[in-house]
C-alpha cells in the first residue's frame, strides 16, 4: 500500500470516533514514528510504497485508536516540558497543567536567596513517569532529589526515562498514606498526587477512564483530600526552615485545600489557576 491509500483508509475509520484535525495530527505522529516521513513527504512522496511489515505496526496502532487508546501509549512515549518521557499504562500521561507547576517552582527556586553552595534538597511525591523529578534535575544544577511511588511499576518507568534525560534521581517506593516519617528535611517538597473524586468520573474522557493508571487518578468522595492532609502534615515536620510546599490540585477544591494549608500553619499560601482558567495549583511556606 501507498502512503496516500493508507492515509485515506486511516481517515475513514477514524472519522466516527475522532474531529478530522485531531485524526490528522495522529496519522502524521504515526508516519514520523514508523515510516520516519514527515508532514511534507506525504506531498512531496505520495507513493512512498509502505512495506508489509511496517503495514501492519501501522494497522494495529489504527485498531487501538479506533479503541479510543491514547497515542502517547501506542507509540509508548511523550514530551513533558520540552524533554521525552517513556509512558505506559502504569504511569499517569503527563498533562500540560503539570507543566505549569514545574515553571512556577523553577521561578521560585530561581527567586531563593542561595548562598554559593547551598545544595537544595528536593522531594517529589507521586512520581508516575518522573517527569516533575526529572523536568526540575534539567533545570537545576545544584540539586538532590528524590522521588516516592506506591507503584513498582511505575517507579521502573520513572527510571528509565531518568537514564534517558541523564539525570541522576533517587527513588523511593513507598505508600506515602503510610508513612510517618520521611527520610530527610527537604528544601522543597511538590506533589501531583491522586485528586479525582469518584463523582467526578462522569466528566472524565473514556479514553482516559479506560486507559490510564487508576491509582494515579482517583480518590473517595468521602475524603478527597486524604493526600493532601497527608503530604502537609509530612511536611510540616521536614520541610526546612525556608522550605516550600508545591501541590498540583483538584481544580474544584481550590478553596478547601488553600484553607486546609492554612489551618495547618503554613505561610503565604497562593492559589494558581492553569492555562485554562482552572485553579490547579498551589504554594505554601513552612
Ligand atoms: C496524578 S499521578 C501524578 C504522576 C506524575 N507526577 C505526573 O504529574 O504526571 C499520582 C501518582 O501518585 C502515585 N500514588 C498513588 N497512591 C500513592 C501512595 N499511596 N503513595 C505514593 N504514591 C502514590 C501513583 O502511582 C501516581 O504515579
Amino acid at each position: 500500500m501507498i502512503v496516500k491509500q493508507f492515509r485515506t483508509h486511516f481517515k475513514n475509520e477514524l472519522s466516527e470516533v475522532y474531529p478530522t484535525t485531531e485524526i490528522d495530527s495522529f496519522f502524521f505522529l504515526l508516519i514520523d514514528e514508523y515510516l520516519g516521513l514527515q508532514r511534507i513527504d506525504t506531498v512531496l512522496k505520495p507513493d512512498f510504497k509502505i512495506d508489509e511489515a511496517k503495514l501492519s505496526i501501522l494497522n494495529k496502532a489504527l485498531q487501538r485508536l479506533k479503541n479510543q487508546e491514547p497515542l502517547q501509549y501506542i507509540i509508548g512515549k511523550t514530551e513533558f516540558y520540552g524533554y521525552p518521557f517513556f509512558v505506559d499504562k502504569n504511569t499517569l500521561i503527563p498533562r500540560p497543567e503539570t507543566e505549569e507547576l514545574v515553571e512556577w517552582i523553577l521561578n521560585e527556586i530561581e527567586n531563593l536567596d542561595l548562598s554559593e553552595n547551598k545544595k537544595l534538597n528536593i522531594l517529589d511525591i507521586g512520581t508516575g513517569s518522573g517527569c516533575i523529578p526529572i523536568s526540575l534535575a534539567k533545570n537545576l544544577k545544584n540539586t538532590t532529589i528524590s522521588s516516592i511511588d506506591v507503584s513498582a511499576d511505575a517507579l521502573k518507568m520513572a527510571k528509565k526515562n531518568a537514564e534517558l534525560n541523564k539525570v541522576n534521581i533517587n527513588f523511593i517506593e513507598n505508600d506515602i498514606l503510610a508513612t510517618n516519617n520521611l527520610p530527610e528535611s527537604y528544601d522543597i517538597i511538590v506533589s501531583n498526587p491522586p485528586y479525582v473524586r469518584e463523582l467526578e468520573k462522569v466528566e472524565i474522557q473514556n479514553n482516559v477512564l479506560e486507559n490510564e493508571p487508576h491509582l494515579a487518578l482517583f480518590v473517595s468522595d468521602d475524603d478527597p483530600l486524604i493526600f493532601y492532609n497527608k503530604i502537609a502534615e509530612l511536611a510540616k515536620k521536614h520541610l526546612s526552615k525556608s522550605g516550600i510546599l508545591f501541590f498540583e490540585i483538584n481544580q474544584y477544591l481550590g478553596k478547601e485545600t488553600l484553607e486546609m494549608l492554612i489551618k495547618k500553619g503554613f505561610k503565604n499560601v497562593e492559589l494558581r489557576k492553569d492555562l485554562f482558567k482552572n485553579d490547579r495549583m498551589i504554594k505554601a511556606n513552612i
